[in-house]
């Protein structure tokens, strides 16, 4: 081992994990298309500020998790933790309100980065793919947006994930609602952590998603399950559109669990909210695999602009440890189709002009580019483990007929270059 090691939490992926990755990434770039999403890179760096404000400045993102630096010109700036805010920003600075379409469906997919403690599907840099929606929001949106989640699961053959859902009511439900948790925590105040005991006067909401304190019994009870639900103090249309999104839900035969708990770790949520659970045999089991909601000031908060939003982003990498653990990826191979050996300085000229002509036809060719003796060329093929072997020599270039070896069937026989490409191809199939 050299003695440099990546940076705590992070991952490097190669070969196939990259190749996992890229098939992730490609079915969801194409699923969000067929929604109706259009794509957006924003920076992986921004002000600061831009989380600070709107993430939550009592949420354990900002609070605990954020990579916060100073670049040379004295600003402060912030490693993305998750990519709604930085949309938004994107999505003002760039006026694309003034598109006169009714909706702006946009995603994206990339790397976030919280100072967590790595775990189980946890990490300090994680990737995640994400959708938003701007303009007027409705249960039906919210199913579509729900739906398409399900679109890329099911693209993935990924079957064992259930919808968690609630709805947190408007800014005066939560305010009687956080009202109602200060009354109930204050009980209980002195044994909670620092952190719960600043909450408790900022946002107390945010003491439902304490680590420290989860697991906190005082009075012979678990503290966090007796705490008021917020459904109590929900108005008649918060409740009536859960029920409405639950009914459609419903029909569409979506998997899901009315979670009157959750509420979500971040500050900027309205409304309906929800997270997409992973149900299984392994230690991935109840693991959120993404999560989202509405949040119709956020945007206003932001930029004075009155447009609610919603969305919602998956943890790719919980996807992929899922995907790993299903088995999804047991056929998966980056097996290379054909390793040309040659005998000569000639025939090496030859099999580079060789490999070129088959990269382009789409095949996968490699080639010994120092030794002309057979036994190192061979010994690099048990290493690449092609499906094919072509011999290129003297009397091969003279002829315009090439050996080749099918090490599968251990057979061999001898072709011109377009013979022996369309077999290749016949065979990769
Ligand atoms: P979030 O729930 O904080 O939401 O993150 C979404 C997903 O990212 C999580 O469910 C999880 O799968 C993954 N994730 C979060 N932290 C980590 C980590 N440390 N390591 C690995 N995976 C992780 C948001 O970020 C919101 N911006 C989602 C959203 C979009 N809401 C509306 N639009």
């Amino acid at each position: 081992m050299g003695s440099y090691q990546k940076v705590k939490g992070t991952r490097d992926f190669i070969g196939l994990k990259a190749e996992e990755l890229g098939i992730v990434k490609d079915a969801a770039r194409k699923t969000a298309r067929r929604y109706g999403y259009k794509e957006i890179i924003t920076p992986i760096i921004e002000n600061s500020k831009v989380f600070k404000k709107n993430v939550g400045e009592d949420s354990d993102i900002v609070n605990k998790e954020m990579y916060l630096f100073k670049d040379k010109g004295d600003r402060e700036l912030a490693l993305r933790p998750e990519g709604t805010a930085g949309v938004v920003r994107a999505y003002l600075e760039n006026k694309l309100y003034a598109t006169g379409l009714p909706l702006e469906k946009l995603f994206y997919f990339g790397p976030m980065f919280r100072y967590e403690q790595p775990q189980t599907g946890r990490y300090r840099e994680f990737r995640q793919f994400g959708l938003e929606v701007f303009g007027k929001s409705s249960s039906f949106l919210l199913l579509d947006v729900i739906l398409s989640a399900f679109g890329l699961f099911k693209e993935l053959n990924v079957t064992n994930i259930v919808l968690k859902i609630n709805s947190i009511g408007d800014f005066k439900a939560r305010s009687q609602y956080a009202d109602a948790l200060r009354t109930y925590f204050s009980r209980y105040i002195a044994l909670m952590c620092p952190d719960c005991q600043e909450r408790i006067k900022t946002n107390p909401l945010r003491i439902l998603d304490c680590k420290k304190d989860k697991d906190l019994i005082a009075d012979g009870i678990k503290i966090m399950d007796h705490a008021p639900l917020i459904k109590d103090y929900l108005p008649d249309e918060a409740k009536k559109e859960l029920h409405d999104v639950c009914s459609l839900l419903e029909s569409f035969a979506i998997p899901y669990e009315v979670d009157p708990t959750l509420v979500r770790g971040l500050d900027y949520y309205t409304d309906i909210v929800f997270e997409f659970i992973i149900k299984s045999d392994d230690e991935l089991n109840n693991l959120a695999v993404g999560g989202g909601g509405c949040y119709a000031n956020l945007v206003k908060q932001m930029g004075n602009i009155d447009i609610p939003g919603l969305g919602y982003a998956l943890g790719i990498d919980r996807l992929l440890a899922n995907m790993e653990n299903l088995g999804l990826f047991r056929n998966l191979k980056d097996d290379i189709d054909v390793v040309i050996i040659s005998l000569d300085d000639l025939s090496k000229k030859e099999a580079l002009k060789m490999a070129e002509v088959m990269r382009k036809d789409d095949l996968r060719a490699e080639m010994d580019y120092l030794n002309n003796n057979l036994k190192p060329q061979f010994k690099l093929c048990d290493k690449l483990n092609p499906r094919y072997i072509v011999i290129i020599g003297e009397d091969e270039i003279k002829s315009g007929e090439y050996t080749l070896k099918d090490v599968l069937h251990k057979t061999q026989n001898k072709y011109s270059l377009k013979e022996l490409i369309l077999k290749i191809k016949e065979n990769r199939k």
